[in-house]
């Protein structure tokens, strides 16, 4: 069993942005951070992507309206934050307070500033196969993580756990492509699939990202298959300063052993999805300054 070093990857990634970024004459890629509430799990995120800015040069503003702001507020501070030409990407992090359409929020980001890659335009190009858009930075990431440790997909049965505009909807797309790395056949399993355990013991490739911690067992996992733990759930353990620990949607100790690859949770998936946020403000930056917005 080989762990596959998502901090790595991720470490790698962010070195080749920042030589990039500095060879950037004029003004530097700029993303507007908002995060709505006081949620601890977005708060460590935002504050992450934040610190992976500022370490590539790219400069981040964050803005953090209250809990109590109404969706027509938060739409004109979206509106302000799309026609600010000093400003690159937008990301709005989720989870939104109830009561909020988090999906019209995400539509009302301008999409050449939606780095986040869950506008209609951006969803759509994906599936067109239109490399000029966004790609969400989780599947985006995902992606490089298997590029990068040498998996190939052509051919391969890639089965995703989970059917999330965020991950799972994505990441089938983005395997089943025609691109070097992709080509691979694609079943996507949900709350509703039956059998279950027979569908993901037949995945070369299996791709957990259903939020429900330690869900995926030994059982359900074909020997030598390669593991994408995408979970970051919070279970309370009162042996942490913190109160919990955090463990991903595998239930790694039994897993593990049967897996040729498998990333661990933290240090997996996680670490590329910033990367792979400041991958694509990047790419914003470049194409906004080529069109002159
Ligand atoms: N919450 C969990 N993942 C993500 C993400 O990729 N982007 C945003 N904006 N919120 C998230």
């Amino acid at each position: 069993m080989e762990l596959i070093d998502g901090n790595q990857i991720a470490a790698d990634i962010i070195a080749e942005l920042k030589a990039s970024v500095a060879a950037l004459p004029g003004r530097k890629p700029c993303i507007a951070l908002v995060r709505v509430g006081e949620d601890p799990a977005s708060i460590s995120y935002v504050t992450k992507k934040q610190k992976t800015s500022a370490e590539i040069g790219i400069e981040s503003r964050l803005i953090l309206p209250p809990v109590t702001i109404t969706q027509d507020a938060l739409f004109a501070l979206i509106d302000g934050l799309n026609t600010d030409p000093t400003v690159d990407g937008i990301l709005v992090q989720s989870p939104l307070p109830k009561g909020m359409n988090e999906v019209a929020v995400f539509r009302r980001i301008a999409a050449h500033k939606d780095v986040d890659g869950f506008h209609v335009l951006n969803l759509g190009k994906l599936a067109q196969e239109d490399t000029t858009g966004f790609t969400a930075c989780t599947p985006a990431g995902i992606m490089e993580l298997l590029k990068r440790s040498g998996v190939k997909l052509a051919g391969k049965h890639v089965v995703v756990l989970g059917r999330s505009l965020i991950v799972g909807k994505p990441v089938a797309l983005l395997a089943m492509a025609r691109t070097e790395w992709a080509n691979a056949t694609v079943t996507v399993c949900h709350s509703q699939t039956a059998n279950l355990p027979a569908i993901t013991r037949q995945a070369d490739v299996l791709i957990a990202a259903i939020g429900k911690a330690e869900f995926v067992t030994a059982d359900m996992v074909k020997p030598g298959a390669v593991v994408i733990d995408v979970g970051m759930n919070r279970v309370p353990d009162a042996s942490k300063k913190s109160g919990f620990r955090l463990t991903g949607d595998v239930h790694f100790p039994t897993v593990s052993p049967l897996c040729s690859k498998i990333t661990p949770v933290p240090g997996g998936v996680g670490p590329m999805t910033v990367a792979l946020l400041m991958t694509n403000t990047v790419k914003a930056h470049r194409q906004n300054s080529a069109s002159a917005r």
